[in-house]
């Protein structure tokens, strides 16, 4: 299948482009396209083949569900029900934007979509491009992140190409995603409201809206038995070629002891990568013998952080970096979201110094 790829400015999405997207959607085929997290892969939500060919492209398990995107308010009462008062006070508050909202499915939604389950994950995204697209694809596009399984989410349609050529119709072209980190979930079919996976809109930013959020205890403990809740969370994910290790204490104790252990992997015969920040990297340049040293911006502009982290994997990929030195962040606010990826795409490898 040849891949069509259509370059559109977020601010204002090419009319044709999206038109024949939509076509694409609506004949059960396959188009890749920006959120304001990361790019997703779509196709018809409510269509079980769809749901079916999204798997085989991304080579994931098919009894991972799918996110449901939608772009009008009213359509979650097709496809949710019922629909709890927290769930619309959320809509309420953060939609459109980087939150997915679990709740009971109606019959609408196929079981291919949810893998199986009851329940279905909501989105109504904020970005421009997504939302035509949406509309223009009959309003519900199911879409999980536009990576092959394993592989960090794409921030870039680069990325989206380098991955799916050859799998989908088409890919929309939106340059780089704001965020860079996938969608809160929180689930609204238990007892109390869950976070299922950290994300933009944070535990604080809920509980403004909520009385009480919990937070799924296997997000939080590496060593926790339990089984996440969200499918996907339970599969090795975001996982870089080289070896990585977090580094964590105090941040001259930190920066001493990357520089050391970079010296030390370059002599074995390591290619070494360091995720540094605008207030080390000069360092690591200068002193750890490290082939590759990537800054992820200030320590203390976590969204800029946020942003940076999955394209630096990749791009470590790309140099075929074999042994990689991070430094850690604040587990505050957006925080938790980029220690959450950070650490599983470490296999949960932290030294302390
Ligand atoms: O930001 C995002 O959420 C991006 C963009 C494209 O919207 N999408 C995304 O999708 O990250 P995906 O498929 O890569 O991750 C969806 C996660 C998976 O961990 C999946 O197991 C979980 O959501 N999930 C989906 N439906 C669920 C359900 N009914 N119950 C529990 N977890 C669910
Ligand atoms: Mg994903």
């Amino acid at each position: 299948m040849e891949t069509i790829l259509v370059k559109m400015e977020k601010e204002n999405p090419d009319a044709e482009g999206i038109r024949k997207a939509g076509e694409i959607i609506r004949a059960g085929g396959l188009v890749a396209f920006p959120t304001e997290t990361v790019y997703g892969l779509g196709g018809d939500a409510l269509n079980p083949d769809s749901s079916r060919k999204i798997y085989a492209a991304k080579g994931r398990p098919s009894d991972n569900p799918l996110i449901v995107h939608i772009c009008r308010w009213d359509d979650i009462y097709k496809i949710a029900h019922p629909v709890p008062e927290e769930a619309e006070k959320l809509a309420k508050a953060y939609w459109p934007g980087p939150l997915t909202m679990i709740l009971k499915k109606t019959d609408l939604v196929p079981e291919e979509t949810t893998g199986g389950l009851d329940t279905v994950a909501i989105r109504f995204p904020q970005d421009p491009i997504a939302r035509t697209f949406i509309e223009a694809a009959g309003g519900f596009v199911a879409a999980p992140s536009a990576n092959l399984s394993g592989k960090p989410s794409p921030t870039l349609a680069q990325y989206v190409a380098e991955d799916m050529n050859g799998r989908i119709e088409m890919i929309i072209d939106g340059g780089e995603v704001g965020i860079g980190l996938e969608s809160t979930i929180v689930d609204l079919t238990g007892e109390e409201p869950m976070i299922l996976r950290p994300g933009f809109i944070t535990k604080e930013m809920l509980e403004e809206v909520l009385k009480r959020v919990e937070v799924d205890r296997t997000i939080l403990d590496a060593n926790c038995r339990l089984r996440p809740k969200a499918p996907g969370m339970r599969y090795k994910h975001y996982a870089p070629k080289g070896d990585l290790t977090i580094i964590e204490g105090e941040p001259e104790a930190v920066t001493e002891a990357i520089c050391q252990r970079s010296k030390a992997a370059e002599s074995a015969g390591e290619k070494v990568g360091i995720i540094a920040t605008d207030e080390t990297a000069r360092q690591y340049r200068t002193f750890s013998g490290a082939e590759s040293v990537k800054s992820v911006g200030r320590r203390v502009d976590e969204a800029a952080v946020g942003r940076s982290l999955y394209r630096i994997l990749r791009e470590f990929d790309d140099e075929n970096v074999t042994v990689i030195f991070s430094e850690s962040f604040s587990q505050s606010g957006f925080g938790q979201a980029i220690m959450n990826r950070l650490l599983k795409a470490a296999g949960h490898h932290v030294e302390r110094v």
